[in-house]
């Protein structure tokens, strides 16, 4: 296929149409005498006005505003008694695509504004494309999918004015209680990270780790930045905003032009296949993380990230991830959430980037591929005269595995549409009092209760009371000291 790197014209230091032919010129257009009437057939004027319009895809719905590079994950450790997956193996180095996001905001948005941070990982693996497409959390907002178009809908904008809306976030946050973890992490620290390199990811869902014997293992991922943890007060972060909206995205990329390559060691807790049918608490609700006395870190190895993009749009913008996307060895889990998003992603991709999106590079795996899905809008590989059916008598190979299948788990029960079961230790706001009295010193603790009173100051009743309410159901001194903070402010 000829390109404008390969086409003769392109080469003689002259720009050419799309089709390879010389464009004439950049500056003027085709005109009848120099001051009459422009002329349709300028066709390379066409071409450019054209294509200009349809220069931009939509941007994905939540986590539009980001940047990324690509790198190499080295398995350092043996882990190899939890998953036989070919990039979890001792000494196995796998090629990796790293996107950092904001949730909420557009793609203009600034960097620096109070929000989650996305962290979503492909590691182009010899079995195939395996995506890990977590946050800077080890938890999240809610435990059903259902909830979560009515989530962010209420963290962007209000219908009328366009605006953000502090009532609209505390209003969905105070009326759905399993946020409180999630959201006493965002209103803390981690809300406002001073660069992506400085910050950890995680994968937050519990996933399954297969080995080669068959056995099963529940896993959780932690990705520890070893550039250290570093965070931007609120004016630091406010001002940052004003200055440079694309501060994090200028940040990783000029690191990396300088050859300062970040680093993050991966440690995994692994919880036994059995012991999560009776752990405590639900080892697959979203919003909770497990106690590292009971499953401590068990290192793997280390991520690093070496590579700027050399488009932008071609290899982030058009980057497709998807928890759906694993590999042998790997498996998602009965985390509903988890189950949901194995769907979502793709489906996302098919609209924002086309039916093909897979064979872009930056989305091809590097192992091959035999897939018996064909044809559609921009079409890039073709398996030429091949079979396009399974079953074939001609030499096409097929899938055919049956019986249980080696990541699946048991389920059985009549259909309902229910909450999980609860567990003894399953509540909504344990977890986050104990962020807020045994993880947070007493200076994170007061920038807290100032981060919660500032936004809860022009939050409208009733949910100002109910926000109250809540911040005093996961720790009463601090909702207390919250609440005197907004009276004291509003008078
Ligand atoms: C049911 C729950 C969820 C649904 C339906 C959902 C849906 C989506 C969709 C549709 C996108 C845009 C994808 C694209 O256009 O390429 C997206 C992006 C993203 N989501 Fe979710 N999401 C859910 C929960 C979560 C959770 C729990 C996390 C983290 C633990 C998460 C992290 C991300 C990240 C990091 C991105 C950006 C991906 C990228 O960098 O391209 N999401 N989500």
């Amino acid at each position: 296929m000829s390109d404008q790197r390969t086409c003769p014209y392109a080469a003689a230091a002259a720009s050419t149409t799309g089709a390879g032919a010389p464009a004439i010129n950049d500056r003027n257009s085709l005109t009848l005498g120099a001051d009459g009437p422009i002329l349709l057939h300028d066709v390379h004027l066409i071409e450019q006005l054209a294509h200009f319009n349809r220069e931009k895809t939509i941007e994905r719905q939540p986590h539009a505003k980001g940047s990324g590079a690509f790198g190499v994950f080295e398995t350092t450790e043996d882990v190899s008694a939890y998953t036989k997956a070919a990039l979890f193996q001792p000494g196995v180095t796998t090629e990796v695509l790293l996107r950092f996001s904001t949730v909420a905001g557009e793609q203009g948005s600034p960097d620096t504004w109070r929000d989650v941070r996305g962290f979503s990982l492909k590691f182009y693996t010899s079995e195939g494309n395996y995506d890990l497409v977590g946050n800077n959390t080890p938890v999240f907002f809610l435990r059903d999918p259902m909830k979560f178009p009515h989530f962010i809908r209420s963290q962007k904008r209000l219908p009328a004015s366009g605006l953000r809306d502090a009532t609209m976030q505390w209003d969905f946050w105070t009326n759905n209680p399993e946020s409180a973890h999630q959201v006493t992490y965002v209103m803390g620290q981690r809300g406002l990270p001073r660069t992506w390199r400085h910050m950890n990811g995680y994968g937050s869902h519990t996933y399954m780790w297969v080995n080669d014997k068959g056995e099963k293992f529940w896993v959780k991922y932690h990705f520890h930045t070893q550039q250290g943890l570093k965070f931007f007060s609120n004016e630091e972060a406010t001002a940052m905003s004003g200055v440079d909206a694309d501060f994090h995205r200028r940040d990783l990329f000029d690191a990396i032009e300088r050859g300062e390559f970040p680093k993050w060691t991966l440690s995994v807790q692994v919880m036994p296949y059995e012991v999560a049918k009776t752990y405590r608490i639900n080892p697959f609700d979203l919003t909770k993380t497990w106690p590292k006395k009971d499953f401590p870190l068990i290192p793997v190895g280390v991520l690093t990230l070496n590579r700027n993009p050399e488009n932008f749009f071609a290899q982030i913008e058009q980057a497709a991830f998807s928890p759906g996307n694993t590999v042998p060895g790997i498996g998602l889990s009965p985390d509903r959430m988890l189950l949901a998003r194995s769907f979502a992603y793709a489906d996302a991709q098919r609209n924002r980037i086309g039916a093909n999106f897979h064979q872009l590079p930056v989305n091809q795996p590097k192992c091959p591929v035999n897939t018996y899905m064909f044809d559609g809008p921009m079409a890039y590989h073709h398996s030429g005269s091949a079979p396009v059916y399974a079953t074939n008598s001609f030499g096409r190979p097929w899938s055919d595995q049956t019986g249980p299948v080696e990541n699946g788990w048991e389920a059985d029960g009549a259909m309902v549409r229910s909450a999980y079961t609860l567990r003894e230790g399953d509540d909504d706001f344990s977890q986050a009092g104990i962020l807020v009295r045994e993880v947070m010193d007493d200076a994170q603790r007061a920038a807290l209760v100032e981060t919660v009173a500032g936004s809860l100051l022009d939050v409208k009743e009733p949910v100002r009371a109910r926000a109250f309410q809540y911040w005093r159901n996961i720790d009463a001194d601090i909702g207390a000291r919250i609440e005197e903070a907004v009276n004291t402010a509003s008078i």
